[in-house]
């Protein structure tokens, strides 16, 4: 059976795989209003306008805070890493940083792993094998790893996608919600990885080749330090997000019959993957700690407040999905944030969800796939498909 509600059900598998008990408890306090005070936990906002609000306010609201995540990561990839700064110096740094994704370095980062995992895709499905759809789009987030630390594809001893991927992965889950400090064995176990992949961004940085991502890093007048913060901070937070996406779009788009339709008419392609980032929200929640006074939606907040962003609330209770219907205004990109900390991947992301999807209609068009089986990820920071198995139909 496809249709709206089969989509609705398996999104609905992820949130609880991931968060059994998280998950149903924010969305009914959501339901009830859009600023609760939990004891102990924070205060919770769920609703987009607010959210926003709170995202634009700086100088009340800060990532950087005791309980924010930002902080978190400092003893691991240095002060100098976007996600761990407030202020003037990460508004700094984003504006050396602003010419950094331009179409065209973005399609030199992507295309070579977006076309290893076209050639993937049709190996596994010319030979009539099913072939899992999490599993390549590892690989692809690993390929871009790959360019960001500016690693030659013939280096020796080049670690495979696959790999770097694991090592990205295993510095991303360290966090969990809940979680206020590392220990110092987290610490090392995100140091050596992050040691790792410093390695071959440094030698790129050092040879400062403009053609390599952190040669162009240096090109904008980074140190090496702050080239291998910016680093870190992209292998760490753009590679969950994605893997956690692209299955959850393949899925949603196959479980209410809609893959045909866009194989043959691509015009709506844009419309949809924003309204399927909308109805998953890869990120579905974003803190921040209150650091004067305030009010939200009517509840005062005092300094030291922590301040839990339901962006998955926000986003989720507009409405059902539907690519057709226009975007609420105060739902607009939510799901990559507002103000300071907006995602500054979101080009590469968007490059990277285009060229999946454009592989898997296209070759919908030459002959039909359809879903074979699924598991979803349990006990996860960020929900997904474990695995996602396409066939030919
Ligand atoms: C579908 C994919 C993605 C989603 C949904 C997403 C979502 C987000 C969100 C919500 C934030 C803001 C967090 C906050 O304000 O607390 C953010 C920040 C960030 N994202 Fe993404 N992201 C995605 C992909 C990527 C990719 C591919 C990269 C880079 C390779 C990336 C790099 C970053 C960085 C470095 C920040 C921190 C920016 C700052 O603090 O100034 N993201 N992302």
């Amino acid at each position: 059976m496809t249709d709206a509600a089969t989509a609705e059900r398996w999104e609905r598998r992820i949130h609880l795989g991931a968060h059994p008990l998280l998950y149903p408890m924010i969305r009914g306090l959501g339901s009830l209003r859009p600023v609760v005070k939990l004891p102990g936990l924070g205060v919770l906002v769920s609703e987009a306008g607010l959210v926003r609000e709170v995202l634009m306010d700086q100088l009340k609201f800060v990532k950087n805070g005791p309980s924010g995540s930002g902080a978190l990561w400092t003893p691991v990839v240095g002060p100098k890493a976007l996600v761990n700064m407030d202020g003037e110096d990460h508004k700094k740094l984003r504006q050396r940083l602003g010419d950094l994704f331009t179409p065209r370095s973005v399609a030199g980062i992507v295309e070579p792993a977006a076309s290893a995992f076209e050639s993937r895709i049709t190996t596994e499905l010319n030979a009539g094998r099913s072939v899992d759809v999490v599993e390549c789009v590892k690989d692809l987030a690993g390929g871009v790893i790959s360019k960001l630390l500016g690693v030659p594809d013939d280096a020796p001893g080049r670690l495979p996608n696959k790999e770097l991927f694991n090592l990205g992965s295993s510095i991303s889950s360290l966090v969990r919600l809940g979680r206020p400090s590392l220990t110092a064995r987290q610490i090392a176990k995100g140091r050596s990885a992050v040691g790792i992949l410093a390695g071959p961004a440094r030698a790129a940085y050092r040879e400062s080749d403009p053609g390599t991502f952190p040669g162009r890093l240096r090109e904008l007048g980074m140190t090496e330090e702050e080239a291998m913060g910016i680093i870190s901070a992209f292998v760490m937070v753009g590679t969950e997000t994605l893997v956690s996406f692209l299955p959850r779009l393949v899925a949603l788009l196959s479980d209410s019959g809609r893959i045909e339709e866009l194989a043959s008419d691509r015009s709506a392609v844009p419309a949809t993957i924003n309204e399927a980032l909308r109805f998953t929200v890869p990120s579905p929640m974003m803190i921040r700690d209150a650091v004067a006074p305030g009010v939200i939606g009517g509840t005062e907040i005092r300094a030291g407040d922590r301040i839990l962003l339901s962006t998955v609330h926000a986003a989720k209770s507009l409405r059902g999905f539907d690519p057709a219907e226009a975007m609420p205004p105060q739902a607009r990109q939510l799901w990559f944030g507002a103000g300071a900390h907006f995602c500054i991947g979101m080009p590469l992301a968007m490059a990277e969800i285009n060229a999946a999807l454009d592989v898997l209609l296209d070759r919908y068009v030459q002959q039909p796939w359809t879903i074979s089986s699924r598991r979803v990820s349990r006990g996860v920071l960020i929900p997904g498909y474990k695995s996602l198995e396409v066939a030919n139909a």
